[in-house]
């Protein structure tokens, strides 16, 4: 999609963005003085971060938190940013929301993990039935944990050895899950670390919205289970065609695969998540990331007939090494947690609030790049609003790995970083919180504008 001519990538003349980015960094890294020198102190211990992934935004080094409230993050430098990147998710009903606050404070001296479940459990199992409709739920502590149990449920219970995904999708450090199309071939991620052995031996991938393709790779029903986001959030975003859903029920029933919804990102779409609000019936479903209030926690659901296929393996197998589970997975921390976030957080007035602000913010950046004629969109599920630098709509993975443009969003990122607004560092994603304010909206359209016009001229 870039056009040689005239120098110019996506729109935008390539030296003017090569000045733009390089001004930028250095406006980060001079105002910034504090963050430089504990990056520079902590490089004997960790790489400069505590963990890997923290070198992935496009900084010069990495910008450290002094303190994070609602829809505001402060730096060690002292700059105040309105947080549109909400810990990818994590973080999505804003920083230390009241009732996780109060649930945490009356948790503390009681003990955080005891591998036995308390009161909050039980409200919690209920809560998921209510919110999500599946019959049985597991508690995890990461998306990718709910998933791999997940996946391995689905397998045991089917008693078939496959898994398809969707090409461009993430779920998750979940080994089977990083498979991709190459030239029309499924292979492992070439950026998969330490793989041996072949990931697209038990993988199918197929692109989303193409029906015809998982038709075709469900047809000799080894495939235990379809996993996939309702919209893949994790390439540019992709939206479901009119009816692709339905069809991939269809199909998926017709060849009794199990279907697995991911709504790790999704759950931005209502107090449902993309499911409730759609219609969808999964076998199983996964919820991580913000389900907690940003406590490590997740959960998964599943029907009655995996259910009931899981009571006859644990009769069938030996006790003990199931492959399922971790220690610290549903303790003390993470049930209270949950509970409150479930109860008193992820409300209806909630969800309300956050939409109307993403409406508001998808119109000002589409305003922004229509004003200035670029060949870009803007694409959003529910509170989640992506800015894409190629024309869209997309219609499935491949299409999204030829729209992301890396210079020239990392460029956006610290240009609207230096004016104040945090965006998350994979793509162009930006949540809003029940405490993001329109005034905060109104700063990251401006920021934008202002860097549109930077970078157009
Ligand atoms: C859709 C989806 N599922 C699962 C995960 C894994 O979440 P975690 O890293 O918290 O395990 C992610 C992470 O980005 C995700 O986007």
């Amino acid at each position: 999609m870039s056009e040689a001519a005239g120098g110019r990538e996506r729109g935008i003349l390539r030296e003017r963005l090569a000045a733009f980015a390089a001004a930028e960094r250095v406006r980060y890294a001079r105002a910034r003085p504090r963050a430089a020198a504990l990056a520079a102190g902590g490089a004997g211990y960790y790489a400069g971060v505590p963990m890997h992934w923290m070198l992935d935004w496009p900084l010069p080094f990495p910008m450290v938190v002094a303190d994070a409230r609602g829809a505001s993050l402060t730096d060690v430098d002292g700059h105040e940013l309105a947080d549109f990147c909400l810990g990818d998710t994590g973080s999505m009903f804003g920083h230390s929301p009241e009732p996780v606050l109060r649930a945490l404070a009356a948790q503390s001296g009681h003990g955080f993990a005891y591998m036995l479940p308390t009161e909050h459990s039980v409200a919690v199992g209920r809560l998921l039935v209510e919110r999500f409709g599946l019959p049985h739920w597991q508690i995890a502590t990461t998306a990718s944990d709910a998933n791999r149990f997940a996946l391995r449920i689905a397998r045991g219970v089917t008693n078939r050895p496959k898994i398809l995904v969707m090409n461009g999708c993430y779920h998750g450090a979940v080994d089977e899950t990083y498979v991709e199309l190459h030239s029309g071939q499924a292979r492992s991620r070439p950026a998969l670390i330490g793989q041996f052995t072949d990931l697209a031996a038990e993988t199918r991938v197929v692109e989303f919205n193409d029906v015809g393709a998982l038709e075709a790779a469900l047809a000799a029903r080894d495939v235990a289970c379809v996993i996939t986001e309702p919209v893949l959030t994790n390439c540019c975003m992709v939206l479901p065609a009119p009816g692709y859903h339905a069809a991939l029920r269809r199909a998926t029933r017709a060849t009794g695969t199990l279907l697995l919804i991911d709504e790790t990102h999704t759950i931005s779409t209502g107090p449902g998540g993309y499911t409730r609000a759609h219609g969808l019936e999964p076998d199983l479903f996964v919820v991580g990331k913000p389900i907690a209030g940003g406590v490590p926690a997740s959960a998964w659901g599943f029907s009655e007939e995996v259910a009931v296929g899981w009571d006859r393996l644990r009769r069938e197998k030996p006790p003990g090494h199931s492959g399922l589970g971790t220690t610290l997975s549903a303790n003390a921390l993470a049930m209270a947690t949950m509970h409150a976030t479930l109860a008193e957080v992820m409300t209806p007035a909630a969800y309300a609030h956050m939409e109307a602000l993403a409406v508001r913010l998808a119109a000002g950046l589409a305003g922004v790049i229509d004003g200035r004629g670029l060949p870009w969109h803007v694409a959003r599920v529910g509170a989640r609003v992506e800015f894409i630098c190629a024309p869209g709509p997309l219609r499935n993975g491949s299409e999204a790995a030829a729209a992301h443009a890396p210079a020239l969003e990392q460029a956006i990122h610290v240009g609207l970083l230096n004016r104040g607004c945090l965006i998350a560092p994979f793509h162009n994603m930006m949540l809003l919180c029940p405490a993001t304010r329109s005034e905060q909206v109104d700063q990251l359209v401006g920021a934008f504008g202002e860097v549109a016009a930077a970078l157009a001229g």
